[in-house]
């Protein structure tokens, strides 16, 4: 018998698609729907979105399962603990979203400090008084300090970026290793994190959310940031604490919030909605048609290999 897929979601592309075909037993049924509930217990595979959490219920239910595929680079919304206890995989989409993401956090940076949500409103409302000498004026970024929270792929190809703005890099790891990182086109130091949070303009969040980074930036780190820092988050929203951030910016400690996670996702604290000097946008880090596309072939690529390795 072929596996049984159970997807959530079509995904972006022909490889689901594909897949299907070589795997014929192939369900989309949205998440938690009453077909997606029947069609647990049978599914020998699981494909499911970064919005989408599966708990150790699931796991029970879901006798026959031998992998799970997460649409996504990050795997905070699985259980695991409970996989790794019962020896099924999990399939996600490392790598190919490197840039997208990178492009995305440094989209977030010009905007922030360079005011552009502001600029572009003014124009929409008709009434742009026109130039002048101190109208929405923003923060350089040149010889700047920005701190990397993760000195993964997408950290790197962040310093990138910001190296070319003419900025310095400064990262941390999780690991809290010392040393240096090479970042392509150069190296920079790693630092800890109150270190690096005391010398740091912008900070940049790029380091997944697990039981560790769970407000990793709490109250007392933010206050470590020099007055008027500017925080960009692309990771994920649990890592930020942001009823500090948001105190932090009505008190002016921050000079600025650009956010595309938020703990709570979709639902955004009512607060950001009219917070000044913050940029909001929908969680779309890795939202290119070439990097979505790359996902659900990775994906599908790695729940084949896991069939072929299990055998069918
Ligand atoms: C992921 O894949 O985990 C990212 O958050 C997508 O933007």
């Amino acid at each position: 018998m072929s596996p049984r897929i159970l997807s959530t979601s079509p995904l972006v592309g022909q490889a689901l698609g594909e897949l299907g075909e070589a795997f014929p037993d192939l369900l989309i049924a949205p998440f938690r729907s009453p077909a997606w509930q029947s069609a647990l217990p049978l599914a020998e595979a699981l494909v499911v979105l970064l919005s989408e959490p599966i708990t150790e219920t699931d796991l029970a239910a879901a006798g026959r399962l031998r992998v799970i595929g997460t649409y996504s680079v990050g795997i905070n919304h699985l259980p695991l603990q409970a996989c790794a206890d019962r020896g099924i995989p999990i399939v996600n989409t490392p790598d190919v979203l490197t840039e997208a993401t990178a492009d995305l956090s440094l989209a977030l940076l010009l905007a922030v400090t360079r005011r552009l949500s502001e600029g572009e409103a003014l124009v929409r409302s008709g009434t742009w008084p026109g130039w002048a000498p101190d109208q929405l004026l923003g923060m350089g970024l040149a010889g700047r300090t920005c701190g990397i929270l993760g000195a993964g792929a997408i950290g790197r190809a962040f310093a990138r970026r910001v190296w070319s703005l003419g900025m310095k890099p400064l990262f941390w790891d999780r690991e809290g290793r010392g040393g240096h990182v090479e970042f392509g086109p150069g190296t920079a130091e790693r630092a800890p994190l109150n270190s690096l949070l005391r010398r740091s303009s912008i900070l940049s969040l790029h380091c997944p959310l697990t039981a560790a980074t769970r407000h990793l930036l709490d109250r007392d780190a933010l206050l470590e940031l020099p007055t008027g820092a500017v925080i960009l988050n692309t990771a994920r929203g649990g890592i930020l604490d942001e009823n500090a951030a948001l105190a932090l910016l009505e008190s002016g400690h921050l000079g600025g919030v650009g956010l595309d996670v938020y703990a709570g996702e979709p639902a955004v604290d009512p607060r950001w909605i009219t917070a000044p000097r913050t940029v909001l946008l929908p969680h779309l880090g890795s939202a290119t048609v070439e990097t979505r596309e790359a996902m659900s072939r990775l994906l599908c690529v790695g729940l084949a290999q896991e069939f072929g390795r299990t055998g069918r």
